[in-house]
């Protein structure tokens, strides 16, 4: 595994988890999301991440954010937390994991397509629209949307030194 770490000075990975989601939270159960650990929120309401550490081996990135999302609405009854995402993705696919509460459980939660990634010396630039929820993540969003559920895409920059 060739660490990169080192060489990576800032990157973001961009998520909106599932806008109807994001919605249903804020407008329809009149609950919130709230970000901590440098994660943020944009203009249009998607979540950002910071770059944690790169690391390529064969084709296969390891891409680890810091920062956390929770939703929280129903007085407490819907509480999803999205912790620490890693994205491991490569020529077949990918995969997107996170820390999914308090006592450090890592759920994979969504598959990703076969999109390539952009990349020269400086910039790594992917943006994943094809994301799929896993059976491993249905729990996580109360049993409501089924196993293969459209997710938001997923918006990787990483700016590389060169
Ligand atoms: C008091 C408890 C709850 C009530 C009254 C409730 C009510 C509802 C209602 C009425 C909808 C349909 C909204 C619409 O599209 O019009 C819905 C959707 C949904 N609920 Fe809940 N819910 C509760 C708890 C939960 C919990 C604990 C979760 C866990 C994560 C959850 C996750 C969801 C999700 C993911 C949707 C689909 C949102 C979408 O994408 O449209 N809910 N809920």
């Amino acid at each position: 595994m060739t660490e990169l770490h080192d060489a990576v000075n800032r990157g973001l990975l961009t998520w909106a988890v599932r806008d109807s989601l994001l919605r249903y939270v804020t407008v329809i159960a009149r609950g919130s999301y709230t970000v901590e650990g440098g994660a943020a929120v944009t203009t249009d309401g998607a979540i950002t991440f910071p770059l944690r550490r790169a690391a390529q081996k064969e084709g296969q990135w390891r891409l680890s954010f810091a920062g956390s999302v929770r939703f929280e609405a129903h007085h407490g009854f819907l509480d999803v937390l999205i912790a620490d995402p890693e994205l491991v993705a490569g020529p077949e696919g990918g995969v997107l994991s996170a820390r999914t509460d308090v006592d450090g459980t890592t759920t994979l939660i969504a598959a990703t397509g076969t999109e390539e990634p952009e990349h020269n010396d400086v910039d790594l630039t992917w943006t994943m629209n094809d994301v799929h929820l896993l059976e491993s993540g249905v729990e996580l969003f109360g049993g409501v949307y089924p196993a293969g559920t459209d997710m938001a895409p997923l918006k990787v920059r990483v700016s590389l030194d060169s």
